[in-house]
Formats: C-alpha cells, structure tokens, sequence
C-alpha cells in the first residue's frame, strides 16, 4: 500500500475538571472527550524522496516542524527506525487553537496512517504512547468516540454512548486561545476563582470548564457569546470547549440550527465562525 487517507474529527469537552497541579507543570485532569462530526482530512503517501513533506492548502498553517503531524511523523520515524520519505497533504476545516483538538486529531491520524503504510511496526500501546509524548489529547483520536480522560487527559475509559448529548453548535468567533497561558493563567487565579460554573447536570456528571473563569477574564466576548447561545430558545446549556476559544452549545431536540446561526453572525459579525456538529 503506497497511499492512504483519514478524516481526523474535532472534539469538545463536554467537561473539564481540574483537580490540581501537578510536580511536572501540568494539571490533574478529569475530563470527557467526545468527537464531532466536524472533520479534516489528512492524505498520506509514500514518496521517491526522503523527506517529510506536508502541505496545508487554503491555510496558513505552518508547515515546517512545528506543526504537530510534521512532530508525530518525525517521532514515529524515530521510533521505528524507519527512513521512507512520505508526501501528507492535510485539508483544514477544524478553526486551529480553537479548543476542539484539531492539531492533536491530525497528530493522532498521522500516526496511524504511519503505522498502516508501513504494514503496522508498532502494536496499538506503542502507538499510543507515542502520542501521549506528543501531547496530553492525542491518545483520545485513537480511541473510541467518547472517553473520560484523567492523569494529564491521556488515561481514558470508554464512556457509553447513551445519554450523551447527540448534536451541538460549535461557535469561534474568530481567534483562538493558547493552551500554555490559558493553564498558566489558571494558575494565577485565587482558589476561590478556580471553579467554571455548572451549566447542566448530567447522569455523567457536571458541565462545568474550570479553564472559563481565567480565559472569559481575559476574552471578554466570549462570555457575551456564551450567554447569548445559553439563552435562546433552540439550546439547553452552553460552555467553551478545552482552553477556548471554541464555545458550543448543546441542541434541544428538532431545533432549526439555522436559524441560531443567521442570528448569531447578525449579533456578533460575519468573522464568527459556527458549525452544526453530531456528537460520538
Ligand atoms: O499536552 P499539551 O501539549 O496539549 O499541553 C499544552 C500545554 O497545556 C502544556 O504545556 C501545559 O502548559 C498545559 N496543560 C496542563 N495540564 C494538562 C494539559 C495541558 O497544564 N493536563
């Protein structure tokens, strides 16, 4: 097999709490990752050359080593000893620095891909501990559709399907939030400031984003966004996704998500970006 190709999903998390900070500089975790239908696509191809090349058509994406499918190919090179050359085109629809993962999915799917073309070097463990070095959401992308992530996020456990919420509206209004600041911001936050508020209350749990109060302290839309899609009549509960700045907004059931959208680009602009996503 000489080509493949994968369509790596954004995800939100339908939960985020932080339990505490850890010696090694990152955070407790008890999250629940769940994908969306919103989706890149990463093609992979074996080439002449021996270099790994990756283009990003119609994004201005960076595409020399700091890009994370540059990393995570790189890694598994290291990895598996081997040299081939590989040619990935990826086609970016998921907003970057957005909260939805989309970095970390492409990661994850170029690992994979990896692994397949060169006829499965490493056993499913290997991989994914490759992607936890990678970073702390990767393992999720090569896991099952929803899954509670504790440790740094990178230890997970299926979550059932059932009672999970099925259809979301994903709102960016047009930039993104570092994920280093918005922890080292969380940091700075007096104890009592630590706390995202419960937005519903779930078989699963409490929605709640612990990261909201440090990044709404600093974006200062985006808690306008959230409470303007938390009080229309077509959602039932509403929360930034991650370290922001991606907000979504849980669907009631027959909602006309159109509607909501011609709306919200009339409140806050043609630069804020939504899309209606499945869950799981
Ligand atoms: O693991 P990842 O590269 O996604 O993490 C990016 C940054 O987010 C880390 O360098 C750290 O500052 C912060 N982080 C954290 N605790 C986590 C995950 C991420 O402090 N559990």
């Amino acid at each position: 097999m000489n080509r493949t190709e994968r369509h790596p999903p954004a995800k939100i998390n339908l939960t985020l709490h932080i339990k505490g900070a850890r010696p090694d500089g990152f955070h407790e975790l008890d999250t629940i990752f769940i994908r969306t239908s919103l989706r890149d696509r990463l093609g992979v191809a074996r080439a002449s050359h021996r270099d790994l090349r990756l283009e990003c058509p119609g994004s201005d994406l960076p595409t020399g080593p700091d890009n994370l499918v540059v990393r995570a190919a790189e890694l598994f090179r290291k990895r598996t000893g081997i040299r081939d050359g590989f040619d990935v085109r990826l086609e970016k629809h998921i907003p970057a620095g957005g909260g939805l993962g989309g970095g970390s999915a492409d990661a994850a799917a170029t690992l994979d891909a990896l692994n397949e073309l060169c006829g499965h070097p490493l056993p499913p463990d290997d991989l994914l501990a490759l992607a936890s070095q990678l970073g702390s959401d990767i393992p999720f992308f090569l896991g099952p559709p929803a899954a509670r992530g504790t440790g740094r996020g990178e230890i997970l456990t299926p979550v059932e399907a059932a009672g999970l919420p099925d259809r979301a509206l994903l709102v960016n209004p047009g930039f993104g939030v570092p994920t280093p600041w918005a922890y080292a911001a969380y940091r700075a936050l007096p104890p009592e400031s630590k706390r995202g508020e419960i937005n519903a209350t779930f078989p699963w749990g409490e929605m709640r984003n612990d990261l909201e109060p440090a990044v709404f302290g600093k974006y200062l839309l985006l808690p306008r966004v959230k409470t303007w899609l938390r009080d229309r009549p077509e959602t039932t509960a509403a929360m930034m996704s991650g370290s922001g700045a991606t907000m979504f907004a849980l669907l009631a059931p027959a909602a006309d998500a159109a509607t909501l959208q011609l709306d919200l680009r009339s409140t806050f602009g043609h630069a804020c970006w939504s899309h209606e996503v499945r869950l799981g």
